[in-house]
């Protein structure tokens, strides 16, 4: 020991023998005295934690939900910020991490009775943040929406290609196979990847236990979230103050959506990068997505069933001969 200095212990420890604890992982300091004592916040900041978190996939509906929970006069969720709008993206963000608890408490409100949440799609398949919110929240409430996932990588496709100048067909990115440091490999990995849904879900359930995992139909809730939203507020967040949906949304016959309602603001719709109009995908693009998820969704189904979630109806109708 006495040959080796400080920093080549260091060196030692973090690059050769532990190189995943050279991030930090934040714990709670509101179940740990002595952490209570160095950080230098205090008890009632205790509460400001956030209750549930929604945490994806992306392009499944998770800003409608996320809108439609924040009518709710109970639950409030993260502060909007310039760079990732109504997202904080703290748990999957190297760079926002390292801001640290106090960092991440000041995005929430602080109103006594507030139910404080937050919604990052970007959370669903990031093993970093499924760690880092079991170590700082392990009672927290987890939602994840489920669409069919070819009809999900279609929308992220039609999301992406908004987004930039250069173009591609979804057949032809379906179809190629360019090297991994191209964009358009990392292109059809954000499109296919995040619907690898069982996969996904297991890991979480490594982390947490079931019954704080609640699974929406993400189908479903496009076309009518009533149902999802009064059922979410009663059996998942046990809220004291329930509401009935039909007082928090309405139809738009405009949008051809559900969206927020209040008799004050009447109705708020998402903007135009939600609910995009275009044209369905090709018979090819729809074959090739078939067959890609056939035995991701045939896991899926029997990861739900094993935990005793109930089936999304698409997931039903699009695996109907192995059921
Ligand atoms: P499209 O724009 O491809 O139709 P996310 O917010 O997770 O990124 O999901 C975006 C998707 O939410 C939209 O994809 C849209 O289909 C879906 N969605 C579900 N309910 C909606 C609603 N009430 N208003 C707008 N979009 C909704």
């Amino acid at each position: 020991v006495n040959d080796i200095s400080t920093s080549e212990l260091a060196h030692k420890y973090f690059d050769e023998y532990y190189p995943d604890e050279k991030l930090p992982l934040f714990t709670n300091p509101c179940d740990d005295d002595i952490l209570m004592n160095l950080w230098n916040g205090n008890r009632s900041m205790c509460e400001i934690f956030p209750k549930f978190i929604i945490i994806g996939p992306q392009k499944t509906g998770t800003t409608a939900l996320h809108n439609m929970l924040s009518q709710h006069p109970d639950l409030y969720p993260s502060k909007k910020n310039s760079l990732t709008y109504e997202e904080l993206q703290f748990f999957s963000n190297e760079t926002i991490y390292l801001n640290g608890i106090t960092w991440y408490l000041n995005q929430f409100h602080t109103n006594e009775q507030s139910i404080n949440f937050e919604k990052s799609a970007t959370y669903f398949d990031s093993i970093l943040a499924m760690k880092r919110i079991k170590a700082l929240l392990p009672s927290v409430r987890l939602i994840i929406m489920l669409t069919e996932p070819g009809h999900r990588a279609y929308s992220r496709y039609q999301h992406e290609i908004a987004r930039i100048n250069q173009t591609i067909n979804f057949d032809d990115l379906l179809k190629s196979n360019h090297d991994e440091n191209s964009y358009y490999f990392h292109l059809k990995q954000r499109c296919l990847q995040p619907g690898h849904y069982a996969e996904h879900i297991l890991k979480w359930l490594k982390y947490f236990p079931s019954k704080q995992i609640y699974i929406v139909d993400g189908e479903a809730f496009r076309h009518d979230p009533r149902t999802i939203l009064n059922d979410m507020q009663i059996s998942f967040l046990q809220l004291k103050n329930f509401i009935n949906s039909s007082n928090l949304v309405r139809y738009n016959k405009k949008k051809g959506f559900f969206c927020s309602f209040s008799a004050k603001h009447n109705f708020q719709c998402l903007g135009n990068s939600k609910g995009r109009l275009y044209e369905n995908m090709s018979s090819y693009s729809r074959e090739y997505l078939n067959n890609y998820y056939l035995f991701h969704n045939q896991k899926l189904i029997k990861l739900l069933r094993y935990y005793n979630y109930s089936l999304p109806l698409w997931l039903i109708f699009s695996n109907p001969i192995k059921l």
